[in-house]
């Protein structure tokens, strides 16, 4: 085999050999670069006779030519194969079900969600929201409500009392909503229109009661607020929460020592199927007291009862919560079961408002 057949076998062998794109640019830059095999054959041609030339120059320009059909050739399989290769890794399954971002798998709990629900309704009566603390002293969970010494209210309350402190007051966990009531009227000038949903405490735990639960409490003060406005609210809060049109609502006298007169509301409900339906029905559910705030309540907190005037109630908000969604037992709301919240939870970007739909 001649000289320049053997370059040739050689360069097509290393051609074929080249796996990458950046091998084949080593053996072309070896063969057809400026000090390359080839390239080199070509500054041969000058030195040679012209008879020579004649033979020689056709015998290497074909070599060139024939090694540049080559790497195009290859250069055209290896571009191909690599993006065979990336289509490959970067495939996408798109059959593939979508994973669900954390805002939803993520659920809010009945509570949250009913607390939302009615304070969009009562914001859009113009109640602002009031907290207190969850300790509290005897004196704002009991006396300035008006509950005397030792009235046998006190006890109804199975009381959480914590250590008695150095100086022998002993401070405890509200048993309700109300001390909030004292809490506003003392920090706060008439007119009042407050509602304070919060945790509260009492040492019970069955099917509805846990010792930890929560209430919301209402509170109206001003000049001439009366137990007319008292009804209005409640009913159009009732239609609102519930989402009915009409509702029954009979308001039966009953006792707290921070009202008088005092009244326990219950709402019109069927209990013939296996859920309660508010709103149609010949039964009766007690969903809340209520009443005017008693006199002394008013003075308690350094206003004259000659002059302010006002109502108030209190509600249990897992307990409407549970009615409204159907929840059977109170102690499930605190197991934090995942099966239970997936399956009672709210979405948590559906915000309840009162022009979207509370519950959706
Ligand atoms: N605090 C009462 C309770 O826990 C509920 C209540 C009744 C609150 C009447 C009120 C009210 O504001 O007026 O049983």
């Amino acid at each position: 085999m001649s000289e320049l057949e053997n370059l040739e076998s050689e360069i097509l062998a290393a051609i074929a050999a080249a796996s990458t794109e950046a091998d084949l640019e080593e053996v072309r830059v070896a063969a057809l670069g400026k000090k390359g095999s080839v390239s080199e054959q070509l500054k041969t041609l000058g030195k040679l006779s012209p008879e020579e030339r004649r033979e020689m120059g056709p015998a290497i320009n074909g070599l060139k030519q024939r090694v540049g059909e080559a790497l195009g050739a290859r250069r055209e399989v290896l571009q191909e194969a690599a993006l065979n290769a990336r289509l490959e890794a970067e495939r996408i399954d798109v059959t593939l079900p979508l994973r669900a971002a954390p805002s939803e798998a993520g659920r809010i709990h009945p509570v949250s969600q009913v607390i939302d629900e009615l304070t969009a309704i009562f914001a859009d009566m113009g109640f602002s929201i009031a907290e207190g603390p969850d300790v509290e002293t005897d004196h704002l969970n009991f006396t300035a409500l008006n509950f005397p010494e030792d009235h046998p209210a006190r006890d109804m309350h199975d009381t959480f009392f914590l250590h008695p402190k150095e100086d022998g007051e002993r401070m405890l966990l509200r048993t309700h909503t109300s001390p909030v009531q004292i809490r506003t009227m003392m920090s706060q000038k008439p007119p009042i229109r407050v509602i304070t949903p919060g945790r509260t405490y009492r040492c019970d735990s069955d099917q509805t009661h846990t010792p930890m639960f929560h209430q919301v409490e209402g509170l109206v003060i001003d000049k001439g607020s009366h137990i007319g406005h008292l009804k209005w609210v409640l009913e159009e809060f009732c239609k609102a929460f519930f989402e009915v049109d009409e509702i029954k609502m009979r308001f039966r006298p009953s006792f707290f020592p921070f009202t008088e007169p005092s009244m326990e509301v219950d709402i019109g409900c069927d209990r013939s199927g296996n859920e309660v339906k508010i709103g149609e029905g010949d039964d009766w559910l007690e969903i809340l007291g209520c009443g005017m705030v008693h006199p002394n309540v008013i003075r308690n907190c350094g206003l004259d009862p000659d002059e302010y005037q006002g109502f108030a109630w209190g509600m249990g908000i897992d307990r409407i919560a549970m009615l409204k969604y159907g929840m059977p037992d109170l102690r499930a709301f605190f197991d934090a079961d995942v099966r239970w919240i997936d399956h009672y939870g709210f979405r948590p970007l559906d915000l309840p408002t009162l022009f979207g739909g509370l519950s959706r």
